[in-house]
């Protein structure tokens, strides 16, 4: 006999394990399942954690090599990247497993194995023991995303990676090509660039990190440029050849045009992911998938199946950790008969370089193209005292806040620790906060958190310190 349960989650990333979780505190009893081996999902086994272990590690190694003789630290140096390599994998271990005891402790049960859905309401699941069967009053698709291919180019994650691969390289590649100056391809590209790659960036747009506020992208590009990054935008790779323990990459312009070869050790394909649904049976069950693949859902998280939900990566929107635990919590709530929301205009987005860029609501050219009038207030990292001490003067904070009713529109910031300023920024578009509640609000000094405040400031052209 199939084993009952109220929900069936498929998926142990981001959005499937915080569903599960929250499902099993409204008191639903709920199952997880992930063909991984271990929960977590792309996020904290292939994504966010391990690339952040590594981003800290390289930059504390050049910052080690580079600024502290700046504060008069000096001493030789090392690099043992196996030692670096294990902290990022331990990292892994140690949080995958808590993810396992976080599902136990709310009551539901995690089950490793591949999910298909037979029919609304049953689930089978190829598990390495044999097949269960699950009957179920609801099933939550959260299988997540992977990798974009790369027409005529095959990745074997050794020499051809995608970010899995990129992720483990064993020694530095010399030459590093990286296809994509989007998110992971700058953060993958800085961890080997500080650890002695020459990296190359091809881009197929004419600017790095489209979506990100334009103005923000050229001191990023300018910054990255600096740090000794190189770029070839509006170009395209159009084939790879492997010449003995090298690679021989065709590059044309994106328009079409003259043909030009590059040599690299190593290649990053990064130009985007897609959603996830292989084996999971959608189309025998009538699903309805967008034109890129995607789940297609109502503003509840519901397919047109019902009984059947989707959440994170696998259906549209920003394909981030964070959006699809908001949607996990929301889509929890909704099936157990509650009240649940996200409000997307809301959610961060953060680049883990040096200096890191962090946005939160609209750009400038968002409300142009919408015809919202709008004003700006920015302040520069130059003028922080705290970022001087720091030696990191680099970036700006700008606020966008609508010109009549001073409700904050946008937040966008490229410096120092960004990443971990923007958490305000969401707080007040979620608040329907206005500039001036910003520029009224006592912030600590010294610390890099006044130069929001000093933007805000700036809003109503009353900057204190510059
Ligand atoms: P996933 O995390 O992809 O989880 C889906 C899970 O479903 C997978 O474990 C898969 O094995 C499982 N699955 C699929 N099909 C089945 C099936 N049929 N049966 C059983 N299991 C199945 N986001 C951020 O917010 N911040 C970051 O810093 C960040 N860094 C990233 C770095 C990299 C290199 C990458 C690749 C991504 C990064 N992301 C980051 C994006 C983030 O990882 C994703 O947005 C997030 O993991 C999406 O969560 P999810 O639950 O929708 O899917
Ligand atoms: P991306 O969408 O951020 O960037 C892909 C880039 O590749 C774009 O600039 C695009 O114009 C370019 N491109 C597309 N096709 C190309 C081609 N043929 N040749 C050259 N360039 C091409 O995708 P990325 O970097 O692969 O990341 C995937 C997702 O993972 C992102 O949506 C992101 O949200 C998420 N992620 C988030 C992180 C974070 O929050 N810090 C870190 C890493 C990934």
């Amino acid at each position: 006999m199939a084993d009952q349960f109220d929900v069936v989650v498929i998926g142990g990333g981001p959005g499937g394990y915080n569903c599960a979780i929250r499902l099993g505190q409204l008191g639903l009893k709920a199952a997880c399942v992930d063909a991984r081996g271990t929960f977590g999902g792309t996020c904290l086994n292939v994504g966010c954690i391990p690339s952040k272990a590594l981003l800290h590690a390289s930059d504390l190694y050049q910052m080690a090599r580079l600024d502290f003789p700046r504060f008069g630290i000096t001493g030789t140096l090392g690099l043992d990247l196996n030692a670096m390599m294990a902290h990022k994998n331990k990292v892994v271990g140690e949080l995958t497993k808590g993810v396992e005891y976080l599902l136990k402790k709310n009551k539901c049960e995690a089950i490793v194995g591949e999910a298909k859905i037979a029919a609304p309401g049953r689930v089978t699941v190829t598990t390495k023991d044999g097949t269960r069967e699950l009957e179920t009053k609801n099933i939550v698709i959260a299988t997540g995303s992977d990798v974009t291919p790369l027409a005529g180019v095959t990745i074997d994650e050794k020499q051809i990676v995608s970010s899995a691969g990129a992720l483990s390289f064993e020694s530095a590649p010399p030459r590093l090509l990286v296809v994509g100056a989007g998110v992971i391809g700058l953060e993958l590209g800085s961890v080997w660039r500080r650890l002695g790659s020459d990296v190359t960036v091809v881009e197929f747009l004419d600017r790095i990190v489209p979506g990100v506020d334009s103005e923000v992208a050229k001191q990023f590009q300018r910054l990255l440029e600096k740090q000794g990054m190189k770029f070839k935008l509006a170009a395209k790779v159009v084939g790879v050849e492997k010449n003995g323990a090298a690679l021989s990459v065709a590059i044309e312009p994106a328009a079409g045009g003259l043909r030009e070869m590059f040599e690299a050790d190593a290649m990053l394909v990064a130009i985007g992911r897609r959603a996830f649904t292989d084996g999971l049976g959608l189309d025998a069950i009538g699903i309805k998938r967008d034109s890129r693949g995607r789940v297609m859902t109502d503003a509840h998280f519901e397919t047109n199946v019902d009984g059947i939900w989707a959440i994170g990566d696998v259906r549209e929107g920003a394909m981030l950790a964070h959006k699809a635990e908001d949607e996990a919590v929301a889509c929890a709530e909704l099936i157990a008969g509650h009240a649940g929301h996200v409000n997307y205009d809301a959610i961060p987005s953060v680049i883990y370089t040096y200096p890191e860029v962090a946005t939160v609501g609209k750009t400038e050219e968002e409300l142009k193209s919408a015809g919202v009038a709008y004003k700006v207030g920015k302040f520069p990292f130059t003028a922080n005292a705290r970022a001087k001490s720091n030696l990191t003067t680099e970036g700006f904070v700008k606020i966008i806040a609508d010109a009549k009713t001073d409700r904050v529109l946008g937040v966008h910031m490229i410096g120092p620790d960004v990443g971990n300023m923007i958490g305000e920024a969401s707080l007040a578009i979620e608040f329907s906060a206005s500039s001036e509640d910003i520029a009224r609000t006592s912030h600590p000094h010294p610390t890099l958190t006044e130069a929001i405040r000093q933007a805000a400031m700036a809003v109503g052209g009353w900057t204190m310190q510059m």
